[in-house]
């Protein structure tokens, strides 16, 4: 605590002189920002159409939390044809009455893949694009199988390692490689996660290949920039899913306390905001919740595309005040570790007596 708040004083002149400057160079930036936003590829300037009727929405990771929610919400909104993937044929059956209840007017599909076997998903795509007999439909792609365990770095087994790298990492990969030569037209939203910015204590085996989906992205959007796909990446909070009550049960103390911090968010929110963010008719390159998402986004933006001439007056204006917040947080996590660890040796050394 003392650190924190000597931290704070220390740095309130420099603070506050950035944020006295930062509205100024904000201002001064936007005529450039706009000129530089604006001037993107013709191609990808074209807007999507935004008729529910004419689109598609295909769903990894469909049967369960985030990636259900996008579903059910995808036929709230009357998108003509919904389609989750994932392996478990019971899981899959019980999402897809879920979703058809939603909407009894459109057509569900459930395919049975496991998205690290890129056969399996080449036959899944041919079945969905060749057998559609209606006119080529605008696709949406969300990339959001995936799962975690959370550990202590050495309590990991090597194959949880190697297990999250195919799930999370090659599985996003293989389905947008199976999936956007089909596409016309629509968006591939990678399922990042906020443990994608941010290497969590706990989350050695997750985070990077988390990190990985945004490098992907990146390339993949840079090839795709004449195109009227769009590329995205979401960064999810932690999230009320049955995905997530399986990793609460191997998840160390201090991860769960800095999670604590952000709160659990509810999946139809996450899965809700996500939609709506793909069908945008510009679809922005991140998607992130919340202002600590957005605090997390601008600080990490990097050499990522922009979206937005807001986003990118904040990010020429603001980056550094939001690393300086950074390191706020960066100093109470080591607090919290510091004394659960000084907690832990007084214990050992009070059963010693
Ligand atoms: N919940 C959170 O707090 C949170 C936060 C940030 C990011 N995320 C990310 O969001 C995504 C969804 O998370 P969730 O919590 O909703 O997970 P979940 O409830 O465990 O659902 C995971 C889904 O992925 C499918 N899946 C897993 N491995 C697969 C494979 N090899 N092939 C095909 N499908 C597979 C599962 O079905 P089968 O097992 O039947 O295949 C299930 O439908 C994940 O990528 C996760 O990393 C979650
Ligand atoms: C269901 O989908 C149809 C067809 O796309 C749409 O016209 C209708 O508004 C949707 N109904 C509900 C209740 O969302
Ligand atoms: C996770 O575990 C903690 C106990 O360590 C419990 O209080 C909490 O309710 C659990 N959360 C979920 C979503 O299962
Ligand atoms: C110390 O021991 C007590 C009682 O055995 C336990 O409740 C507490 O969680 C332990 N603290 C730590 C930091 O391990």
């Amino acid at each position: 605590m003392i650190n924190l708040i000597v931290g704070g004083i220390l740095s309130l002149p420099g603070l506050l002189l950035h944020v006295v400057t930062a509205p100024v160079i904000a201002l001064l930036s936007a005529p450039a920002m706009i000129f530089l936003v604006y001037s993107k590829p013709k191609q990808a300037k074209k807007a999507l159409s935004t008729d529910p009727s004419l689109k598609r929405v295909i769903v990894t990771g469909g049967s369960s939390g985030i990636g259900k929610s996008i579903a059910v919400a995808a036929a709230k909104q009357g998108i003509a044809e919904v389609v989750i993937i994932a392996r478990n044929k019971e899981r899959l059956e019980e999402a897809k009455k879920e979703i058809t209840q939603a909407n009894s007017s459109i057509v569900v599909k459930a395919l049975s893949v496991d998205v690290e076997r890129p056969e399996s998903l080449a036959e899944a795509a041919k079945e969905i694009f060749t057998k559609d007999p209606t006119p080529p439909k605008t696709t949406h792609l969300f990339c959001c199988a995936g799962a975690a365990y959370p550990q202590y770095f050495q309590d990991i087994p090597p194959e949880e390692f190697s297990k999250a790298v195919h799930t999370n990492q090659l599985g996003s990969i293989f389905t947008a490689q199976a999936f956007v030569p089909l596409m016309t037209s629509g968006s591939v939203t990678f399922c990042s996660s906020g443990a994608g910015q941010i290497g969590v204590f706990g989350l050695a085996s997750y985070s990077p290949t988390k990190f990985a989906l945004r490098g992907y992205a990146e390339c993949l959007h840079i090839e795709l920039c004449e195109s009227p796909i769009y590329v995205q990446v979401a960064y999810p909070p932690d999230t009320d899913t049955p995905g997530f009550a399986e990793e609460n049960k191997t998840k160390p103390y201090e991860t769960k306390k800095i999670s604590e911090m952000a709160g659990l968010a509810k999946p139809e929110d996450i899965g809700g905001s996500m939609l709506k963010e793909a069908l945008k008719e510009n679809p922005p390159f991140n998607v992130y919740f919340g202002l600590e998402g957005w605090l997390v986004t601008t600080l990490t933006c990097g050499f990522q595309p922009v979206s937005t001439v807001l986003d990118a007056m904040a990010q020429v204006s603001v980056m550094s005040v939001t690393r300086w917040i950074s390191l706020f947080v960066l100093n109470d996590w080591y607090n919290m570790i510091r004394t659960y660890k000084r907690g832990k040796a007084n214990n050992v050394s009070s059963k010693h007596d």
